[in-house]
C-alpha cells in the first residue's frame, strides 16, 4: 500500500492534517521532523544552531529514504524536503505526494512560526523563500490542496482527492 506524503511551507498545516487522517485511515503516522529530533536527540533549532542546514538536510534525506521503504503510512514532511530531489524520489517511489498550498502570506499572518529557525527572517524572506520553493511544491505533487477554512476540511479534500485518485477504499 503507498504511504500519503504531505508536503508544503511550514504552518500549512501538515503535521495536524497527518494526525487526521492517520486517525481516518488507522494507518501509522511520521514526522520527518520528529524522526530526526528522535535520532539527534535535541530539537530542529538546535540543530540547525549547532550544526546549520546542510547537516539538517543530510538528516532529512536519510529520513525521506528510511519512510520512503514504508507502507501505508502518513508522512508529514518538513516544508525544505522538496528542496531535495533525491529524498522527494525517494518518497515518491512510494507514495502519493499532497501539496497543501496554503498562502504562504496567510500562514505567516496567521500562525506561530516558533521553532522554525528559517522563518525567523520577516515577511519578506518567507515570501521570497516561498517562491523559489513552489514550482518544486507543484512539480513534486500528484494532488494539491486549497481548501483551508478548517483542519477536518483540509483533510475531507484530501480523501476526496484520494478517492478520485484510486489512492483509497
Ligand atoms: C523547514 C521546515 C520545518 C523544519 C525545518 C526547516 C523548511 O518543518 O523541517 O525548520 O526549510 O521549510 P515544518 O514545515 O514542519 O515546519
Amino acid at each position: 500500500m503507498k504511504n500519503i506524503i504531505l508536503t508544503g511551507m511550514m504552518g500549512s498545516g501538515k503535521s495536524t492534517c497527518a494526525h487526521l487522517l492517520s486517525q481516518r485511515l488507522g494507518r501509522p503516522m511520521e514526522d520527518t521532523d520528529d524522526f530526526i529530533c528522535r535520532l539527534e536527540g535535541r530539537s530542529v533549532a538546535e540543530i540547525f544552531a549547532a550544526e546549520g542546514e546542510p547537516h539538517f538536510r543530510q538528516k532529512e534525506l536519510e529520513a525521506a529514504r528510511t519512510l520512503g521503504m514504508c507502507s501505508g503510512c502518513i508522512v508529514a514532511t518538513g516544508g525544505g524536503m522538496v528542496l531535495q530531489r533525491e529524498a522527494m524520489d525517494a518518497l515518491k517511489q512510494n507514495g502519493v505526494v499532497i501539496f497543501l498550498d496554503r498562502p504562504a502570506e496567510q500562514i505567516f499572518d496567521g500562525e506561530s512560526l516558533e521553532g522554525r529557525p528559517l522563518a525567523q527572517g520577516g515577511k519578506a524572506d518567507f515570501l521570497a523563500r516561498f517562491r523559489v520553493r513552489e514550482p518544486l511544491y507543484r512539480g513534486t505533487a500528484d494532488l494539491t490542496i486549497t481548501d483551508f477554512s478548517s483542519p477536518e476540511a483540509t483533510v475531507a479534500s484530501i480523501l476526496d482527492g484520494l478517492h478520485r485518485l484510486g489512492e483509497t477504499s
